[in-house]
């Protein structure tokens, strides 16, 4: 798979300022060994979306061990801490692929079909004016259904009122594709379904936020 496509524009960091930022040469040498190259229709597959630092690919690559974890991450410094997290943890079942998801899934076979979608605090983009960058919107949300399973499921995680109330509305009006299995559930936080902290987590309780998940299944 190709990741050096520039039609496929990134919002925010991809890596980080000063001493730890890396060229792209020494990248690829690190993390060669675990990109996906090539996907095969009778393996099991759970794509993590934006991993962030890769706390919640170690955490689903532990609690599915006989499935492939695809972590898709455009932050190179993300990418590089979640390769030494697969090394120091011995991690045999997690693949990277280093770049943007719209263009990971494009070049996707759509005989494909994944288990799980995982996008655990996607950027909230607050300001009016970038509200246009946030990832999940119907169009992206259908897409996704493409390469589900039946019965699929989608597992989204937000601390961002503004975003909770558009992922509402892209469940309503994506609603012949996916049922909202905890919809009618007392308990909408994260650690009420995954015992699992990542730094984004980490952040919206430090701040006094309840994280809210919403989960989805292919209908
Ligand atoms: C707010 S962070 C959350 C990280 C992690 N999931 C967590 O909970 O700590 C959102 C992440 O999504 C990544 N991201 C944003 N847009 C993306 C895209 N189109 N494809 C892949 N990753 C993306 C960002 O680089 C960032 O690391």
């Amino acid at each position: 798979m190709n990741i050096d496509n520039f039609k496929y524009r990134v919002y925010g960091r991809t890596r980080s300022r000063g001493k730890k930022s890396i060229t792209k040469e020494n990248f690829l040498l690190k993390t060669e060994k675990y990109i996906i190259k090539k996907l095969d229709k009778k393996t099991n597959y759970i794509l993590d979306i934006g991993s962030g630092y890769g706390e919640s690919t170690i955490f689903l690559s532990t609690n599915n061990k006989k499935n492939i974890i695809i972590s898709c991450e455009t932050y190179i410094n993300g990418n590089l801490n979640l390769v030494n997290k697969i090394e120091n943890h011995g991690v045999t079942n997690i693949r990277i692929y280093p770049g943007n998801v719209n263009q990971f899934l494009d070049n996707l076979n759509q005989d494909i079909k994944l288990k799980k979608i995982y996008i655990l605090f996607p950027d909230p983009w607050p300001k009016k004016k970038h509200i246009k960058r946030r990832l999940i919107t119907n169009d992206f949300l259908k897409k996704l259904n493409i390469f589900l399973q039946p019965n699929g499921e989608i597992v989204i995680a937000t601390d961002s009122l503004s975003y909770s109330k558009q992922i509402f509305k892209c469940i309503f009006n994506v609603k012949d594709l996916f049922n909202w299995n905890n919809q009618r559930n007392m308990y909408l936080d994260l650690n009420d379904y995954y015992d699992l902290e990542t730094k984004y987590y980490n952040k919206a309780i430090i701040s006094g936020k309840k994280p809210s998940i919403f989960i989805l299944t292919k209908i």
